[in-house]
């Protein structure tokens, strides 16, 4: 949208989000009618709330592949949001979305937990489909805005966006961990992923250690002198200084909006739900509960190697413990997830196949997205909550099943390689390598007494409940609006 007056080529919007994706996903219905429902995974539960409260505009994709010859779609004004949509091909999606992003960047940033792949062809798609985002994104922001770019799949965004608009102040933000240098260097285009980065004017990551990983990548890819730890700066970790200007690297562990969620949870409808989930259960002593996109970060083959084996040596009794794993389909045409849902779908069997009862498994595994509310009281529900991943940025999850714990009942399993593993002390640690640890530490959280329980409980609540996403999203902001200040 044109302003008239002296910027006509720019946008009216002063705060600019660039996600791959929107908030909210369109589906193409059967009929060629389309319909709307909420995109998957954190960055969004994190995002949404706090972009409406900011009436900003929201640039991203859609969802659904572009039809060819079809024209970019109009802005959609939802409430107090302005979503651009950015249109991807099928081509854009198998090559910059699945390709690059999914089968190359996100597991070569998880420890390549499996082998990533490099295409020079899906890099050519990746930098083409960053440009159309820095574009869309150009047109959107007003003289001056602030424009925050989100996570793996648009780092080359913030250099892009300068070069079209260096009017504007750019901040970056990575949802998954920065992998250590020795991972990093295995990537063809290393060298142009951490120029892209320093286009922002802040970079922020979860954790120090991953902002310390960048910092050490620029000064060895761009020989650009570098210092860290600027005292007495909250979350700055340190600074790259360009000939130009510096960027300024920092540490920003996200949350949830915990003040909403614990809110939500205290209804009574959902109280009722969670009394009702339980009886549909069968009445257990133990409900243990995962809730995951289907991704082999998660460890959920993890979690149910364990429960086997518990069960295997009589430690768990499968006619009081039962095992809910809630799996929102993700990234289903990408190999690897492909392999990943055979292997957990394999191992469901074969536990109900050994220890469930007709009309009674040990394990209920739905792979579908749960609506909000029914997921809340599946939280309240849970006795102990199983977060086992293998290699996480933060976990949204983990917060949240602790945000809806108002009762101070349940307790956390949860891995030391989750960013949340950093805050969350009072969970039942583990290293999901580690089958035996997991193992024991699901046995210790079942046999917690009341009193050890509600004093982990109210620990975890008072973290998570003080360091809410609009903590994060302000300590990023002002970082952010202090580089230019300084
Ligand atoms: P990621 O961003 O890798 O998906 P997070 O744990 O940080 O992981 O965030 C996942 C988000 O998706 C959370 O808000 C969680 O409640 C939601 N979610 C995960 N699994 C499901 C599911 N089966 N149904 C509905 N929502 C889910
Ligand atoms: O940060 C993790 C992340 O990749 C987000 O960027 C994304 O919103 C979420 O997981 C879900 O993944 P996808 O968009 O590939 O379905």
């Amino acid at each position: 949208m044109p302003r008239t007056g002296d910027t006509p080529e720019f946008g009216d919007s002063d705060f600019v989000v660039v996600a791959n994706r929107l908030p909210i996903d369109i589906e193409r219905l059967p009929d060629g009618t389309t319909a709307w429902k909420r995109s998957p995974g954190g960055l969004v539960t994190a995002l949404e709330p706090l972009l409406r409260r900011r009436r900003g505009a929201w640039v991203g994709w859609p969802g659904a592949a572009a039809k060819p010859g079809e024209p970019a779609p109009d802005p959609i004004d939802l409430d107090d949001l302005r979503l651009q949509p950015v249109r991807l091909t099928a081509e854009d999606i198998a090559e910059y979305y699945e390709g690059f992003s999914n089968a190359t960047l996100w597991p070569l940033y998880h420890d390549v937990i499996v082998k990533p792949v490099y295409q020079r062809q899906w890099w050519d798609r990746y930098v083409d489909v960053n440009r159309r985002f820095a574009e869309a994104t150009a047109e959107a922001a007003s003289a001056g805005a602030t424009v925050w770019v989100q996570d793996y799949q648009l780092q080359l965004v913030p250099k892009m966006l300068r070069e079209l608009r260096p009017d504007l102040t750019i901040g970056f933000f990575l949802h998954i961990p920065f992998p250590p240098v020795e991972l990093f260097m295995q990537l063809p285009w290393r060298a142009e992923i951490v120029d892209g980065l320093l286009g922002a004017d802040l970079v922020g990551f979860h954790l120090p250690g991953d902002a310390q990983n960048f910092l050490f990548l620029a000064k060895k890819l761009v020989g650009a002198p570098i210092s860290r730890g600027t005292v007495g700066v909250r979350n700055r970790c340190g600074e790259v200084r360009l000939a130009d200007r510096t960027v300024r690297v920092g540490a920003f562990p996200i949350s949830i909006d915990s003040g909403s969620l614990d809110r939500t949870a205290r209804a009574r409808d959902i109280r009722r739900r969670a009394k009702q989930i339980r009886a549909e259960l069968g009445h257990p002593r133990k409900i243990l509960l995962g809730v995951d996109r289907l991704d082999y970060t998660k460890g959920i083959d993890v979690r149910l190697l364990a429960f086997n084996e518990l069960l295997d040596e009589g430690r768990v009794k499968p006619d009081d413990t039962v095992l809910v794993q809630l799996a929102t389909p993700s990234r289903e045409r990408v190999e690897s997830y492909q392999i990943l849902r055979d292997e957990i779908e394999r191992e469901v069997g074969h536990i109900n196949g050994e220890y469930g009862e007709v009309g009674h498994p040990v394990v209920h595994y739905l792979h579908r997205p749960i609506p909000r509310n029914e997921l809340l009281a599946f939280f309240v529900a849970a006795d102990i909550m199983l977060v086992t991943p293998l290699r996480d940025g933060m976990n949204l999850v983990a917060k949240e099943y602790v945000a809806c714990r108002s009762d101070l009942g349940g307790a956390l399993v949860l891995s030391e390689f989750t960013g949340a593993a950093a805050e969350l002390h009072q969970a039942y640690l583990v290293n999901p390598h580690d089958l035996d640890g997991v193992k024991d530490a699901i046995e210790a959280a079942a046999g917690q007494t009341p009193e050890e329980g509600r004093r982990r409980m109210r620990a975890l609540r008072r973290q998570v409940l003080t360091h809410d996403v609009d903590r994060w999203a302000r300590s990023f902001l002002d970082a952010l609006a202090g580089t230019h200040a300084a």
